[in-house]
């Protein structure tokens, strides 16, 4: 049995040739970004689970970038259009690359919100009803923008007429296409023949399918989405951050039934492409960010920025601390206003406290740098005690230099470590040194303090009384 979410004889059409003009870019439109992800990269995904005999995607607008961005999965076949004279050119040069289907399934690659659901619903629809050509409707409250769905008198379709082609009476109807259509092949390709270029435009449209359609006396449908918001399309910028709060509010509900804990959702920012474990508590204005990947039974923030972060199981990073491509294990602390860089890596029970700066540098397990220092390419080992305001001097105006920690080596505060420099197991290092060289196990090492002295009959500046 052919399941609902199995299609062997349906093509799918994703039309993403056009430059975006409203976008006002240097990048195609179909390639920004909503919450981390490609906008092309969300339809392809939904198309992609319908199982479809074949994607055709036509582009045209910078295509060299959109192909080098998806790659070339197996049944996905670029079609280029030279010159982008409307969606129904866009649809008819891929005549050639469709085979022997029943039906074409035509999307648009600016609207990522569409679910494959409602795609699945309008295939069966469409050929429950034995249409011809099914259009996916909605109705929604500001219809701007959108091409109106004109009715007759008994409630059937005639055609549907864009903004800028429609009367101000037409322009009053709450009725929108979606711009996704479902048509049976045998008929798509002659109907695409017909169509002109005498609108407002002067685009060849694909809705005007629908009037040709109906003149040749074949049957038209629509099947009206049930949630509006999923057809929202992105043309501009204000439409780009409208779409990006909407998918926000779905993963965030996502993550909440998954058994996340998200304090004053709307202030966090959750990018698609992040993992986040059970009973994780995610608090207020914090950015998770690219692939991000976060634990069972941690606590964030509040207002924590992670980039590419990968947290393991209960790990409290604390107030307005950055985390960037950096590797946290379990129940380490970190902050709050700490900042770890590319290439840190803390092993368990790590404590690093505020306004400490860790850069592609090994701390080892249960170790402490709680306060104000700075940790650059070092390898340190497990439970060691860095004193505030350490320092590892590792760059010497050319080149980074590495220091080596041992093992529950104690560290004074204000240390300068400067690198190339190692310190053995055991070390202690006494407040205020400059180590320039090897430091030997056991006992304590320090460098050269000045003296301290005296001065009895000093008098502090008093301010003058009032
Ligand atoms: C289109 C529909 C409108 C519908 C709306 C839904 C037409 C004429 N209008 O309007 O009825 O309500 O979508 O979002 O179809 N494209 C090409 N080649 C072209 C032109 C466009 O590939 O020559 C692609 C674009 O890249 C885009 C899609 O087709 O992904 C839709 O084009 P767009 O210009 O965004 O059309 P809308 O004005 O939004
Ligand atoms: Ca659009």
């Amino acid at each position: 049995m052919i399941s609902e979410f199995q299609h062997p004889d349906l093509q799918v059409c994703v039309l993403a040739a056009g430059k975006g003009k409203r976008m006002r870019s240097n990048k195609p439109k179909v390639l920004h970004k909503v919450l981390g992800r490609a906008m092309i990269d969300y339809v392809l995904h939904t198309v992609e689970s319908l199982r479809p005999k074949g994607i055709a995607v036509v582009t045209g607008h910078a295509s060299e970038m959109v192909q080098a961005h998806v790659g070339k999965p197996r049944n996905l076949e670029w079609v280029i259009q030279d010159k982008q004279l409307g969606t129904g050119h866009a649809v008819r040069q891929c005549e050639e690359v469709i085979s022997d289907v029943r039906d074409v399934l035509i999307v648009c690659g600016d609207t990522p919100l569409l679910r494959s659901e409602t795609l699945a619903k309008l295939v069966a629809e469409h050929r429950e009803r034995d249409a011809v050509v099914t259009v996916l409707t909605a109705e929604v409250d500001d219809p701007s923008g959108y091409g109106r769905i004109v009715r007759d008198s008994a409630g059937k379709v005639t055609e549907i007429i864009e903004e800028k082609d429609a009367t101000d009476v037409q322009r009053l109807i709450r009725e929108v296409s979606s711009g996704i259509y479902c048509v049976r092949h045998d008929v798509l390709f002659d109907l695409l023949h017909k169509i002109g270029n005498h609108n407002m435009q002067e685009e060849y449209y694909l809705p005007d399918i629908v009037p040709l359609a109906l003149k040749d006396g074949r049957s038209v449908e629509t099947v009206c989405m049930e949630d509006a918001a999923e057809m929202m399309g992105v043309n501009d910028r204000v439409q780009l951050s409208r779409v990006e709060d909407r998918m926000q509010a779905n993963i965030i509900r996502d993550w909440q039934e998954r058994g996340v804990t998200i304090e004053k959702p709307e202030t966090v920012r959750i990018e698609a492409t992040v993992s986040i474990g059970l009973d994780t508590i995610i608090q207020a204005g914090c950015y998770l960010i690219g692939s991000t990947r976060i634990g069972d039974e941690c606590r964030v923030g509040p207002y924590a920025v992670l980039v590419n972060a990968w947290l393991d199981d209960q790990v409290e990073v604390f107030a307005f601390s950055h985390i960037h491509s950096a590797n946290v294990a379990m129940e380490t602390k970190i902050g709050p206003f700490a900042r770890l860089r590319p290439g840190a890596q803390l092993d368990e029970e790590v404590r690093v406290g505020n306004f400490v700066e860790i850069k592609n540098s090994v701390v080892g397990r249960g170790s402490k740098v709680n306060h104000l220092s700075y940790i650059g390419d070092t390898e340190m080992g497990a439970d060691c005690n860095i004193g505030a305001g350490t320092i590892t001097c590792n760059y010497d105006g050319a080149n980074k230099h590495k220091t080596m920690i041992g093992d529950r080596v104690f560290v004074g505060s204000d240390t300068k470590l400067i690198a190339p420099v190692e310190i053995k197991s055991d070390a202690t290092v006494g407040a205020g040194s400059i180590i320039t060289k090897k430091v030997e196990s056991g006992g304590l090492t320090l460098s050269e303090r000045p003296d301290q002295r005296h001065v009895s009959h000093w008098q502090r500046p008093r301010k003058k009384s009032r």
